[in-house]
């Protein structure tokens, strides 16, 4: 039987979140924690199922609509838009999904489904992987879901390691790597619409004090990617990245999108061994990112004490084929 399977990093903004609404420059880094589809022939229908989230679904091209058997259906319009572009609707399909990332955390959940799955049907039609082709398409179908969407998620699903998102939202693969990195979950999901909005309306208030604090934020980005620039960073790089993202932190905070719950976080990782960490993505909730050489257990084992965490190694591979 023909199969076809496919896998894609998640992602970790590491700078410039928020700031890049505004065309400032961002950071961001893929993750091995991957979302994995698994095509394969079927017999009647198209049907989508993620037994890790309890989700089924059957795809109805003529209607142009698909039907819940269980579940939530929002990671489902992103295979339906997927499918809307590339499936040959002549063919049916068993479309599995197995995701080792959490969902809503701000990891970039939908951009890896989304990139795995264009990765998976390139693949199943034997068509040669191109990987802009995936990122352009991928970031198409983004912003046809969600209406808005910048094409840093998209991209460093789909090329991996450090990416880089200029002014112009021209997108970049950084040479270095990265070290060893410990992500914490909020239960708190972020909603990064209403994040957006939260900023958007404190600089309609003070427009010269947080237009200086975006100025900052790109202006750090652009010194971490200097340094980024190089093919091997030596440990005073890593700590003046650190000060960097602890610099960040404190900015996202005054724009005001940390939470309490971010914070315990952040200064219990700090506190435990990191010597950067901030939030990352839209905050309001999520994910933090903690670096911390040589003390990834410890830092591991304080925040599970309260929170959901786990480790990141950084993913030099975007989507990869499996068979
Ligand atoms: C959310 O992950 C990052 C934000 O900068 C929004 C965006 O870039 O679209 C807050």
């Amino acid at each position: 039987m023909k199969k076809s399977i496919a896998s894609a990093p998640g992602k970790l903004i590491l700078f410039g979140e928020h700031a890049v609404v505004y065309k400032k420059p961002a950071i961001s880094i893929a993750v091995d924690i991957r979302a994995k589809i698994t095509i394969t022939p079927s017999k009647s229908k198209t049907i989508f199922a993620c037994d890790d989230l309890n989700i089924k679904s059957v795809m109805d091209f003529e209607k142009k609509e698909f039907h819940m058997l269980s579940g939530q259906e929002g990671i489902v319009e992103y295979i339906f838009e997927v499918l809307k572009l590339k499936h040959d609707y002549l063919n049916p399909i068993n479309i599995d999904l197995a995701l080792d990332l959490p969902i809503g955390a701000g990891l970039g959940s939908s951009a890896a489904i989304t990139v795995a799955l264009i990765a998976a049907l390139d693949n199943y039609y034997n068509k040669e992987l191109n990987l802009d082709e995936i990122a352009k398409t991928a970031h198409n179908v983004e912003l046809n879901v969600q209406g808005s969407a910048s094409p840093l998620d998209t991209a460093t699903s789909a090329y991996g390691g450090l990416i880089f998102l200029d002014e112009n939202s021209k997108v970049t693969k950084l040479s270095a790597s990265f070290g060893d990195i410990i992500i914490g979950y909020a239960s708190q999901r972020g909603n990064t619409r209403q994040m957006v909005a939260k900023v958007k309306k404190l600089k309609e208030h003070y427009p010269v004090l947080i237009n200086s604090l975006l100025d900052a934020i790109g202006n750090i980005t652009l010194q971490a990617k200097e340094i980024f620039d190089k093919e091997k960073l030596t440990k005073n790089d890593f700590q003046v990245i650190a000060d960097l993202l602890n610099i960040n932190q404190g900015l996202l905070d005054a724009i005001g999108v940390n939470t309490l719950e971010l914070s315990n976080m952040i200064y219990t990782s700090r506190k435990t061994g990191a010597i950067g960490s901030k939030l990352t993505g839209a905050g309001g909730g999520g994910s933090i990112i903690a670096l911390c050489p040589g003390k990834r257990k410890e830092v591991l084992k304080e925040l599970q004490i309260t929170e959901n965490a786990l480790e990141a190694n950084f993913s030099k591979n975007g989507v990869i084929i499996h068979n």
